[in-house]
């Protein structure tokens, strides 16, 4: 591992399991928008695994610089330069046409609005009977699925009270409203989840 990428173990970890599922959910050739690439090992696996499809990365103006090394060092031919993007503020008019997006572990760290800006502009990006793949934890009736869970969420409250790990109803209400329906809820490990949700409008 060349020693200056930036390294997530967490993605070292997820990105097998999720590109499992991915490869049975995005079958058909078109370009996958991502949302919070991070250090872009994801955009990488996924788009070197998943040849018919072209992936782009996009991240908050602030991180978007992080994901180019993978990137670059990838060569992969169907993964785009990363493109600023910030859900709230950005200008998704100009995002390439997509035909379907993914986000991992983002909405327990963006704020609420944050995390409702993402799903309105999704529903408006994708095509219908587009795919939605959110990955990351979630609570289920206000209740954590695990004691790690609930710690995690603690943790992150207590560096800002705006993140924290988000209700599946407040998130089918806002999909709702966003023209996303819940399609399915994959149990993934660790404690996390892979929703997926199906533009219905
Ligand atoms: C915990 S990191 C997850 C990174 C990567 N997807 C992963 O699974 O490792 C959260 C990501 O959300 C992005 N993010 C936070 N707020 C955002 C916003 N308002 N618009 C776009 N991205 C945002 C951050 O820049 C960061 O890349």
């Amino acid at each position: 591992m060349p020693k200056d990428k930036p390294f997530s173990q967490a993605c070292e970890n997820n990105k097998t399991p999720i590109l499992e599922k991915l490869s049975g959910l995005f079958k058909q050739p078109g370009t996958i928008l991502e949302i919070g690439t991070g250090t872009g090992q994801h955009a990488v696996h996924f788009a070197s695994h998943l040849p018919h499809l072209t992936w782009q990365p996009t991240d908050h103006p602030q991180n978007v610089q992080l994901c180019s090394a993978w990137i670059d060092d990838s060569n992969l031919p169907n993964i785009n330069q990363p493109i600023a993007l910030d859900v709230v503020h950005g200008d998704w008019l100009r995002l390439p046409a997509i035909n379907g997006a993914f986000s991992a572990n983002t909405a327990h760290i963006m704020a609420w609005h944050e995390v409702e800006a993402m799903f309105r502009a999704i529903g408006k990006a994708l095509p219908v009977e587009g795919l939605f793949c959110l990955y990351g934890p979630f609570n289920y009736g206000g209740k954590f699925t695990s004691a790690s869970n609930e710690r995690f969420d603690a943790h992150l409250r207590q560096s800002n009270s705006a993140m924290g790990i988000r209700d599946m109803a407040e998130l089918e209400r806002i999909g709702g409203e966003s023209g996303l329906s819940l399609k399915s809820d994959l149990e993934m490990p660790a404690n996390n989840r892979l929703l997926v949700w199906t533009v219905t409008r």
